[in-house]
């Protein structure tokens, strides 16, 4: 009983250590940032919101960026940030990278669009194929349209109608897959049998019902949606990798017991790639875990900071794209500015040399964070895959969207605040998000990170 009181007053204090700090941390945030303060209240008059995605509201108050150059970003007030957060993950190649721009800059004086093929797309595909293992590829200029262009596909192929979707997974702001990405605990239902939550206005409920949720790292989930709708599941979009949630491992087997599972019924299986594509390695989730699916999505990184999107199928699958079965569209489809740049981001950015070196700095990053969680006595975790990693604050590792929503995410949003004011930018978004490592980080960016994160662990720790 003592124990109880003694233990029950101590969570008690911690919380109120822990509001003071982020208190104390926006505060600095806003007195560094003046000018963002000016241009975000000015904007709210001609920007939704006084930004260009719902996403850049973030608290206590969006960074107005200024340029960006190597692994540095600079903000309007001129204040030089260690750039982990990569654009959402779309910065592997780091910023104004020397072939990126001079991809662009050849590519701008010849013409930036034509809607008509050019040989560099033919490069990309064939390079994605040796990568990813599949033939056949389309563009497009967005990860929501990769994946909606997967999602019908499935439905296209297969004739039905339902698809799986995991719980907590995130594929852009298209209907179908809008559905149970960061449901509330209160909205989402049993673990046994999670509800199809909407995750935004706008979205008709019939479109909602035909996407069933299943639980990531559960394959008996997914089984069992497979026998209560028999012959009517399309197939079953994942991010083999979660990466909406923190980041969450597939367990061994996993993956291709689900290959096995859905083709068993006759459905297909989709990777969506977006976040994990280049940035996992060379060949994203799909190389690393030597499973197959059929469709597999790419965007972010994929065009070297360039708005690009890609969607590698099977031969049976791309097939019915080519005979007209599918029509895959878009007049910015394969645009030479874009193609340009995902060929020089494959050939001469993404090149094995680089996936050594960002190794060595992703173990460098996730070792001195362990070293400095274990000497400030911190309840946390890290989580690397390839260039990306997080801290996970929570003592056991985390297998599903469920135990995600149990970890707290006052200390990612402090970690956050802590970091930022010293010059390294992490994504917002406390826990959801990770950092990326680009191309162009070196030791002295990892040792900031690193530096920075324990300061902040001796301040929140209990060593
Ligand atoms: C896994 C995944 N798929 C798809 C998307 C959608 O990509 P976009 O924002 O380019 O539409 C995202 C965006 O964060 C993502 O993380």
């Amino acid at each position: 009983m003592v124990a109880v009181q003694y233990r029950a007053e101590r969570t008690q204090s911690a919380d109120a250590d822990l509001a003071r700090i982020i208190a104390e941390q926006e505060e600095i945030f806003v007195r560094r940032q003046p000018e963002s303060a000016r241009l975000a209240a000015g904007a709210k008059g001609h920007l939704a919101g006084g930004v260009t995605s719902s996403w850049q509201i973030t608290a206590p108050q969006p960074v107005w960026l200024s340029y960006g150059r190597g692994s540095k970003v600079y903000d309007v007030d001129g204040n030089e940030y260690v750039d982990l957060h990569g654009g959402y993950g779309a910065a592997l190649a780091g910023h104004a990278h020397p072939a990126i721009a001079a991809a662009v800059s050849a590519q701008v004086s010849q013409g930036t669009h034509f809607a008509q093929p050019t040989p560099n797309a033919l490069v990309v595909a064939e390079e994605l194929s040796r990568r990813f293992g599949l033939p056949s590829w389309r563009f497009g200029n967005s990860g929501t349209e990769a994946t909606m262009d997967a999602v019908h596909l499935m439905r296209s192929i297969t004739g039905r109608d339902l698809i799986i979707k995991i719980e907590g997974c995130y594929h852009g702001h298209h209907d179908s897959v809008q559905v149970s990405v960061m449901p509330s605990p209160d909205d989402a239902g049993p673990a046994e049998k999670p509800n199809q939550v909407p995750s935004s206005t706008g979205i008709p409920r019939a479109i909602t019902d035909l996407t069933l949720i299943a639980t990531f790292n559960d394959l008996d989930s997914v089984a069992r949606l497979l026998d209560e709708y028999p012959d009517q599941v399309a197939g079953m979009i994942l991010e083999p990798i979660m990466m909406n949630a923190g980041i969450i491992l597939p367990e061994p087997g996993y993956l291709a017991g689900l290959a096995e599972l859905l083709h068993s019924h006759g459905a297909l299986l989709t990777f969506d790639e977006v976040k994990t594509g280049l940035t996992t390695g060379p060949g994203g989730v799909t190389q690393l875990s030597g499973v197959q699916p059929d469709l597999i999505c790419l965007a972010k990184s994929l065009g070297g900071g360039v708005p690009v999107a890609a969607i590698g199928g099977t031969a049976a699958v791309m097939q019915h794209i080519a005979s007209g079965g599918y029509e895959q569209v878009g007049t910015f489809n394969g645009n030479p500015l874009v193609m340009a740049a995902t060929r020089a981001m494959l050939c001469e950015v993404a090149t094995p040399e680089a996936y050594q070196r960002l190794e060595l700095l992703r173990s460098r990053a996730a070792e001195g964070i362990e070293r400095a969680i274990a000497d400030a006595g911190l309840t946390a975790h890290v989580v690397t895959a390839g260039a990306k990693g997080c801290v996970v604050f929570a003592a056991e590792p985390v297998r599903n969207f469920r135990d995600f929503l149990g970890t707290d995410d006052r200390y990612s949003h402090a970690h956050w605040l802590y970091q930022h004011n010293r010059g390294v930018f992490l994504p917002p978004w406390g826990k959801t998000e990770q950092w990326l490592i680009s191309v162009q980080h070196d030791e002295a960016d990892i040792d900031r990170l690193v530096e920075n994160f324990a300061v902040f662990a001796r301040a929140v720790g209990e060593g």
